[in-house]
């Protein structure tokens, strides 16, 4: 197995929920991509990340624009997953949205929405690392989330889940 396909195993290994982070470009076109690389930063101010491929098309577009939405998928959201994954598909056939901040759109159904501004944007390899300060968000309880894990879409087992016990008042 080369180095990179290993290394990519072993990260596989950290499972994920799964966003899709949408934005409008400068010219007014929506974009949106499938993302596992999201994740909180910061409570105050309330700061949260993602990591886009330098080669994704919507690059350019997420680059410029002035602001954001993470739209955390549900176990139902499989097949959103999928659409907002293909470079050049028809990314939002029959995606049902709303707009946020910036006119960002946010999808209907999702288990939470950030409605971000731009923070900043950090140079991470063969990615861009991107920090958005959160100007409203939404949840919805009771439904399961989507996982990402080995490569593979899961669905939380509820019987599996159990309080951790920590020393220090985090937010996790
Ligand atoms: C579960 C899953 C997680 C992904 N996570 C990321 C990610 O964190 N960053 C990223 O750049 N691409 C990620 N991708 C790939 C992008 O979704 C895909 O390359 C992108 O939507 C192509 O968009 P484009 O039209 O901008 O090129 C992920 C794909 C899947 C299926």
């Amino acid at each position: 197995m080369s180095p990179e396909l290993s290394f990519r195993r072993a990260l596989s290994q950290f499972a994920t929920g799964v966003a899709v982070i949408t934005a409008r470009g400068a010219t007014g076109e929506a974009v949106g991509m499938t993302m596992s690389s999201f994740n909180s930063v910061s409570l105050d101010p309330p700061l949260v990340l993602f990591s886009v491929d330098r080669r994704a098309l919507s690059l350019p577009a997420m680059r410029d624009a002035a602001g954001y939405a993470v739209n955390i998928l549900s176990r139902q959201q499989e097949a959103l997953s999928n659409q907002f994954a293909k470079a050049l598909g028809d990314k939002w056939r029959d995606v049902a949205h709303s707009l946020g901040h910036a006119e960002a759109p946010l999808i209907e159904g999702a288990l939470a929405h950030f409605e971000c501004e731009p923070y900043a944007q950090h140079d991470g390899g063969d990615h861009v690392i991107f920090v958005g300060r959160v100007v409203r968000f939404s949840a919805r309880e009771g439904e399961s989330p989507l996982v990402f894990f080995r490569g593979k879409y899961c669905a939380l087992a509820e019987a599996g889940q159990r309080e951790p016990t920590w020393p220090l008042p985090i937010h996790y």
